[in-house]
């Protein structure tokens, strides 16, 4: 692919007409352009093109039964992506769109196959990222876009962390600065009943419920019916490990464990005097959920590139967002 990647600085809040518009050339020539969302980065293809989708494929390693997001900017392109939409839908897009929802539905024959890996139905969101917006406008189409990591790493936050895992592999990343949320978005499964939570993001189950009556959430569900909760998944390279909130004597007694192992530690809590070991790297993480959601993957990348060996993490309460945050940490510490 593309032996130069293009980094592209585009104001978050007034994104630049001109530049919008270059890059949206690189897309309607079926090209890769990494770009901002509120939630994480996304890599972005024309979603109507197969073979630039295939792309995004090779350039993240990326499981080809594992199906992606697609990017709208406007309700009226639902009618290329779906051939119905069901009543909770309309309400649901009227309360949360743009922003961190996803909704699968049935999809139509023009999604390409490639997009959804086969199923019959397809996941649709409308970003809340004037980048974003624009991009998609200007291309005119859909973008079909997965988070912009290598399959398996933590998702980007920043522009730097995208051109970490695709320097050389992809034609340009708009650096439209850190984003908002920090998590992926929530994946809302309306295409069979009950609704399913397939992953659990910003909006929440209690935001989710006045809408829906009765909506389940749970490992089971997603694995059954979500092919990318199946695979291991936010792994830092590093070996994670979960504590209690408050137990500073097991963060302490792991320390001592792993470097007596001769193994480089590291810990990341919320609660705990580093005073207690110098035996360890210390990175203290903010009180508030929806700072520290917005932090989490920048400090498991920031580990792995301090050859880390093992990570002891505090859990979060799993309220809000922590309901997401705890997923997102019980995946990195699975084995
Ligand atoms: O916040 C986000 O959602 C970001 C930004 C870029 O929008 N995107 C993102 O995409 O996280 P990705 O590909 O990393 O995760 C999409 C998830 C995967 O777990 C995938 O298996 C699931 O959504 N998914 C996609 N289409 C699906 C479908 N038709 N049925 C069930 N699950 C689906
Ligand atoms: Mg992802």
């Amino acid at each position: 692919m593309s032996p130069h990647t293009f980094v592209m600085k585009v104001s978050p809040k007034a994104p630049q007409k001109k530049l919008i518009l270059t890059a949206a050339e690189v897309l309607r020539r079926g090209g890769l352009v990494a770009f901002p969302t509120e939630t994480v980065y996304g890599l972005g293809a024309d979603a109507l093109n197969a073979d630039a989708v295939k792309q995004i494929f090779v350039a993240k390693g990326r499981p080809l039964d594992n199906p992606m997001i697609v990017h709208i900017a406007s309700v009226t392109d639902l009618k290329t992506l779906t051939t119905h939409l069901p009543k909770e839908a309309e309400q649901l897009i009227d309360k949360f769109w743009p922003g961190p929802l996803t909704l699968i539905l049935h999809k139509s024959p023009d999604v390409p196959d490639d997009v959804t890996g086969g199923l019959d139905t397809v996941a649709v969101r409308m970003p809340q990222n004037k980048i974003a917006l624009a991009l998609i406008k200007a291309l005119g189409h859909p973008v079909a876009a997965p988070s912009a990591n290598l399959s398996g790493r933590p998702s980007g936050t920043t522009a730097g962390h995208v051109l970490q895992d695709f320097a050389g592999k992809i034609d340009m990343i708009i650096d439209g600065g850190p984003v908002t949320v920090g998590v992926e978005s929530t994946v809302l499964d309306l295409s069979r009943k009950p609704p399913a939570i397939l992953r659990p993001g910003a909006v929440t189950q209690e935001d989710l419920a006045p809408f829906l009556g009765r909506v389940v959430m749970g490992r089971t569900e997603s694995k059954k019916r979500s092919p990318g909760t199946r695979y291991r998944h936010y792994s830092p390279r590093a070996r994670v490990t979960l504590v209690e909130p408050n137990d500073e004597k097991a963060i302490a007694r792991l320390i001592d464990q792993y470097a007596e192992g001769h193994k480089k530690v590291a810990v990341v809590a919320r609660h705990f005097s580093s005073g207690r070991s110098t035996r360890a790297i210390v990175r203290m993480m903010p009180q508030e959920l929806e700072e520290y959601a917005r932090q989490i993957f920048a400090v498991l990348r920031e580990l792995d590139e301090l050859a880390v060996d093992e990570i002891i993490i505090e859990k979060t309460e799993e309220e809000g967002i922590g309901v997401a945050i705890m997923d997102r940490l019980k995946r990195a510490a699975a084995r």
